[in-house]
Order: structure tokens, then sequence, then C-alpha cells
């Protein structure tokens, strides 16, 4: 039997999109007497409930600023076998946003840093804490131009608030000193109030030179590393890994 189209319209009005798709089904069920009214109902809520959250998860993501979507298990581990899967599967039960940790992906270009570091993101978003990946670059830009037009404080507080920020390529572009002076109040407000995850191919030893200044360099490596988990990622890069197949398989080398 069809639905009465005063139920859709409510159902509409009332803003429940998925329940409709399955309210026929339902009421058939019922009618039959193969399912009880309030079996149905509940299940009808779940239905609407588990859409939702869908709903709100894509949301979620797309204001969180991912590069990608690809999680853990788009990884492929046995790509990079200095890497401790086990370390990461840790990371990803989330205990270092409780904690108030950070997390540093460090290797040369293509071992996977970014992918790492959004896998992680990704489920920090869907576990609802407030989650934002930014380039080092587009991050600085924002900073900078905030301390022009005289609202630093107000955009340094908005970066300072998410529970999980991801600042992705430090140390990819050259800054000056006064860009330094301000991605250090960032990083220090953050301090033991939120989790910074970032990614860099550039050694510890290079930041002095990097952010103009030793102590400013120290005072920042200070306030990441201290309670954090560094991973560190030795060995090919994925992108070229379809260039080396295609060389290891020359037809003209045969
Ligand atoms: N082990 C892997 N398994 C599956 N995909 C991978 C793996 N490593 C890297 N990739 C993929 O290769 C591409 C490059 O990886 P990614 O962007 O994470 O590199 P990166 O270390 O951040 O490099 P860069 O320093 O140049 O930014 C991405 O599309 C990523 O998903
Ligand atoms: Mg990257």
């Amino acid at each position: 039997m069809a639905t009465p189209q005063k139920l859709i319209n409510g159902l509409t009005e009332l803003g429940i999109e998925k329940m409709q798709e399955y309210i026929d089904r339902y009421s058939d069920a019922v009618n039959k007497g193969d399912k009880s009214f309030s079996v149905a109902l509940e299940e009808l809520i779940e239905i609407e409930k588990k859409h939702r959250q869908v709903r709100r998860d894509a949301i979620n993501l797309h204001i969180a600023n991912y590069p990608f979507i690809k999680t853990l298990d788009d990884f492929d581990f046995d790509f990079q076998p200095n890497l401790n899967k086990k370390e990461l599967l840790e990371l990803n039960s989330l205990a270092f946003v409780e904690n108030k940790e950070n997390v540093v992906f460090f290797g040369s270009s293509g071992v996977g840093k970014t992918h790492l570091a959004t896998a992680i993101g990704i489920s920090c978003t869907k576990a609802r804490y407030q989650t934002y990946f930014i380039t080092f670059e587009n991050l600085v830009t924002q900073l900078k131009k905030a301390h022009q037009e005289n609202r630093l404080e107000s955009r340094l507080k908005f970066f300072a608030k998410y529970k999980v920020l991801i600042i992705d390529e430090i140390g990819y572009m050259p800054i000056d000193q006064d860009t330094a002076n301000i991605f250090f109040q960032l990083i220090a407000k953050r301090y033991e109030k939120n989790s910074t995850i970032i990614t860099t191919n550039m050694p510890f030893s290079k930041w002095g030179e990097f952010f103009g200044s030793a102590t400013l360099a120290n005072a920042l490596l200070d306030r990441l590393l201290h309670h954090s988990t560094i991973i560190s990622i030795k060995g090919p890069s994925y992108r070229t890994k379809a260039i080396r197949t295609l060389l290891e398989n020359d037809p003209a080398e045969e």
C-alpha cells in the first residue's frame, strides 16, 4: 500500500529524508504482521540516524580541508617496510589528541607524509574532533596578512582553537624573520593545549637556518617535540614507483 502523501509531506517538513525511502517497505511489513509497529519505527529511526551521521561526516571532512580522502587502509605498508605500522595504528586510536600531544612526519618527497597525516586527521574528524588541514605556506600567508591588517591576535586565536591542526610542508619555501616569529606565536599558543601534526622534509638541524635564528628554532622545536611522536619515514618515493616499474619493465631494454 502506498504511503499517504500527508505522511511524506510531514517527514519532508521535519527534514527527515532517508526514512521516506523505506517507509513503504516498513508499512507493508507492519500491515502483514511481519514486524511490530514499534520495531519498524525503531529500525526506521536507526536508518535516519545513520544517514545523518554519514552526511555530517561528509560536511565535517569538507570543512577540515583535506587535500584528498585517504585512510590508513589505503596505505601500502609493504612499500614502506621501515615504517612501524603498529605505531601508526596506535596514533589512529587518537589517544594523542586527548593527551594534547603532537605528531611529526619527517621524510623526503613522496614517502607518504601527507597521506599519513591526512589519514590520522580524517580519523580525528570522524571522531568529532575539530580538525583543520593547511599547508605551512597558506598558514603563514594568512597570518602575515592578518598582522599587516592589525588583526593578528584574532587570527592566531582562530588557528589555536582547533583540537587538531595539521600543518603540511614545513620548510618547503623560504620565510622572512617576521613570519618565523608569527609562526612561533601560534605554536606557543597551541603548546599543551591542543595537538599539532606537522609534515616536513627538513631535518631538525636545519631549522635554525630556515627560521633565521637558532634560538627561535630551538624554542619552536622544544614546544613541538616535548610531547610528541616522531614518525621518520626512510624509504623510496611512492610517486616515482610507477615510473620505476615502467623503467624496470622497459621493453626497449630487452
Ligand atoms: N605507501 C603508500 N601506499 C599508498 N599510497 C602512497 C604510499 N605512499 C605515498 N602514497 C601516495 O603517493 C602520493 C604521494 O604521497 P604524499 O603526498 O603523502 O607524499 P609526501 O611524503 O607528503 O611528499 P612531499 O614531501 O613531496 O609532500 C600520494 O598520492 C599518496 O597517497
Ligand atoms: Mg606532502
